[in-house]
């Protein structure tokens, strides 16, 4: 029984577009570190794609260096970084934020959906002593779209949160590793949720849908993107052969090319969970976008396991499924086969 890949869609493959782009960007020479056409072009387009003329972008290696090299240059070592308790800043980057943030602190806050509301931030400012050198200064907020639980904020939302941080003084910043699945879940253009709704940077995910080996962040504040360019030379982030990952990004975002990545991942996941849900499955929350957390005894997961499906167990009872740019309608049909004499007999 060949296995099927449920783990993440970091598993998946690179899109042919992005091998393409790659291999015509492989053509003579070209100035190293940024300076050739690939990532000229990349820039023009990020500002049209995120409809924001100042918008700046930097390619990096991966979704980590995105996020902690942005949150280092909107938060000072005495700042705090609120985020949702189970945001990926701070439950799976090894403390890279605190690093590039020279010790800055981050607050893991509680909100439903696991997203944050109007109510986690006003707590957070509520408990904080602010001007007071004891406590951390509260310096941006940042929210993970889709969440690390697969769950979506809508566009009010986002800009809601902008408002109140922006009130005080703070700023924001959105962890977009899989930004496109968000987009195409809400339907919304790339600026709506982000320029449009308030978002200072972000941090532009592509290697979980289809780049080879580049992410970025994209920063809409020219003060904070010159701060940018040194951080992220510092953190070895700047790649001499830069036009290969421009090149990667410019295909990514050419002509929808990682809006219609996304949606074959979401479209993948809503059939597969509508295929679990009609065997009596349930979700630790409804899927948004091409993650799904459903609660499986543990002796079915290893009976999943055994046929061949390829997971992660989150904790005793509750499984991980990922669906990527490359699952098929033929791997749903086929994961669901598998899996409905496990999880109907459970
Ligand atoms: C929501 C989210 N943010 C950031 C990252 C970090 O990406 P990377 O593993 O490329 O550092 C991940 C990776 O899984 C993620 O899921």
């Amino acid at each position: 029984m060949h296995p099927i890949e449920l783990r993440s869609d970091n598993a998946a493959g690179v899109a042919p577009e992005i091998i393409a782009a790659v291999a015509a960007a492989n053509v003579g020479s070209a100035l190293a570190y940024g300076g050739d056409d690939h990532t000229a072009q990349l820039r023009e387009l990020v500002r049209e794609v995120f409809q924001h003329p100042e918008a700046e972008v930097f390619p990096v290696i991966s979704g980590t260096a995105a996020n902690s090299l942005a949150l280092s240059a909107v938060c000072p070592p005495w700042g705090s970084i609120l985020c949702h308790e189970t945001a990926h800043i701070l439950r799976s980057e090894g403390g890279a934020t605190s690093m590039f943030g020279a010790g800055a602190v981050m607050r893991g806050l509680q909100g439903e959906r696991f997203t944050l509301q109007p109510t986690s931030l006003h707590a957070a400012f509520a408990s904080t002593n602010w001007g007071d050198p004891h406590h951390s200064q509260p310096s941006v907020v940042s929210l993970t779209c889709p969440t690390d639980m697969g769950t979506v904020y809508r566009v009010d939302e986002v800009a809601a949160l902008a408002t109140i941080a922006h009130e005080r003084g703070l700023r924001m910043h959105l962890d977009g590793a899989r930004l496109a699945n968000a987009l195409v879940a809400l339907g919304c253009s790339p600026a709506a949720l982000t320029a449009s709704a308030g978002v200072d940077l972000f941090s532009l995910g592509a290697m979980k849908n289809g780049s080879l080996s580049t992410d970025a962040i994209v920063c809409f504040d020219p003060a904070v993107s010159a701060q940018l360019v040194y951080r992220v030379k510092r953190a070895g982030h700047v790649a001499s052969k830069m036009r290969f990952q421009s090149a990667q990004l410019h295909a990514y975002l050419t002509d929808g090319l990682w809006l219609r990545l996304a949606a074959r991942a979401n479209q993948a996941m809503a059939a597969l969970a509508a295929g679990l849900r009609e065997m009596g499955v349930t979700f630790v929350v409804e899927p948004e976008a091409n993650m799904l957390f459903a609660n499986v005894e543990q002796h079915a997961a290893g009976s999943l396991a055994a046929a061949g499906l390829l997971f992660y167990e989150m904790s005793p009872g509750v499984i991980r499924l990922v669906t990527s740019f490359q699952t098929t309608d033929a791997d749903v049909a086929e994961i669901l086969r598998r899996a409905a004499p496990v999880l109907t007999a459970s």
